[in-house]
């Protein structure tokens, strides 16, 4: 969508938890961040932010980069060799939105499984495995598992769910890499925390840019030595950043002051489904977090008539639209939202 295509003053965009804009307490953080040059390694706010998110996840390491698009990336530069196997969700982030780099950049073959919520079991995993040593066949040597599922509707994996991969993966001497770009939403549904999801994974990366409100900014946490490699990995891809000091304030600032307002997210996103739902409104997919998809008669005709009326939303295939619930959006902006569905999209009672 273009800034053209935007109505001047939209009353709730809901497209995406990406949104969210630097609170005022975060842009003062910011403006005070003491930096210095982080490819030398001195920038001490990108340091403490490392050694917080480390310890956050229970890991030796941590390393600050850009996106959660290279984090993901970097981690699977660093755990395999091209032309080996991945197996991931078909609906995993970087099988739909992240341009092929998985194959292009890592030279990866990606053999998916295909799940509505975007999990699946160490049962499935296990079908798919290639070890054997047959000149003909790719070896499987990274599984990669999505907590929350961004097209699965925010779904969470529970942690025996996660444990049972993991004890696959070392029994075949495979690596687990965990895409948490929303990890902490994950953790606010299950009350598991961050740790034990990553103790399960080699790596794990999260987001500081989507509902903790950051302008920018992932965390991708292992052993030394993976991420040592990620470290040589992140240069190469021009991840490198100098006095991005001023990022990783934001970024300590969300983890201190914004992981508590997710559950306020999945009240709202619960309130909302909720009130529809009672309107005849049907939804897509279980959705515990902030992600929901809404089926309606033609995806493109709805998006439409929404914004015309102050709603952003984003088609999500033919009959479905995608709403997403974040800190820019308070109790009445949810609730204007909810008026604007029943007027926008009426259904036939
Ligand atoms: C599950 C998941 N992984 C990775 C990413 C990539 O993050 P970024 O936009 O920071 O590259 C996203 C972005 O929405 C996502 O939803």
């Amino acid at each position: 969508m273009t800034p053209a295509d935007c109505p001047e003053k939209p009353v709730v965009d809901l497209r995406s938890d990406t949104l969210t804009r630097p609170s005022a307490g975060m842009r003062k953080a910011m403006a005070g961040a003491e930096v210095g040059d982080d490819v030398y390694g001195e920038d001490p706010t990108v340091k403490r932010l490392e050694t917080v998110a480390a310890e956050m996840l229970g890991k030796p390491c941590a390393l600050f980069l850009p996106t959660g698009t290279m984090a993901n990336l970097v981690a699977f530069l660093a755990q395999t060799r091209p032309g080996d196997s991945i197996i991931l969700s078909e609906s995993a982030h970087p099988i739909h939105y992240e341009n092929a780099n998985l194959s292009m950049v890592a030279g990866l073959l990606p053999c998916v499984i295909h799940d509505a919520l975007g999990k699946f079991t160490a049962d499935q995993v296990e079908q798919r495995i290639v070890r054997e040593d047959d000149p003909h066949l790719s070896w499987t040597t990274l599984v990669s598992v999505e907590n929350t599922t961004n097209r699965g509707g925010g779904a969470c994996w529970e942690l025996h769910e996660m444990e049972s991969i993991a004890a696959l993966c070392r029994r075949h001497g495979m690596r687990l890499h965990c895409d948490g770009a929303r990890i902490f939403n994950a953790c606010a549904v299950t009350n598991i925390e961050a740790r034990y999801y990553a103790k399960c994974c080699d790596t794990l990366c999260f987001c500081l840019s989507k509902g903790l409100g950051a302008p920018a900014g992932s965390l991708l946490a292992g052993d030394p030595e993976t991420m040592h490699k990620a470290l040589r990995f992140r240069k190469m891809l021009g991840g490198g950043m100098r006095q991005s000091g001023i990022l990783a304030a934001a970024g300590l600032y969300a983890l201190e002051h914004h992981l508590g307002d997710l559950a306020e997210d999945h009240r709202r996103a619960r309130r909302f489904r909720q009130a529809l739902e009672a309107e005849g409104f049907e939804f897509c997919l279980p959705s515990p977090t902030n992600i929901l998809y809404i089926r309606v008669e033609n995806s493109l005709r709805a998006v439409k008539t929404l914004k015309r009326r102050g709603v952003l939303t984003l088609a999500h295939g033919q009959d479905q639209i995608r709403a997403v619930f974040h800190r820019d959006i308070d109790d009445k902006a949810m609730e204007d939202a909810i008026e604007c569905f029943k007027q926008a999209l009426a259904l036939p009672r």
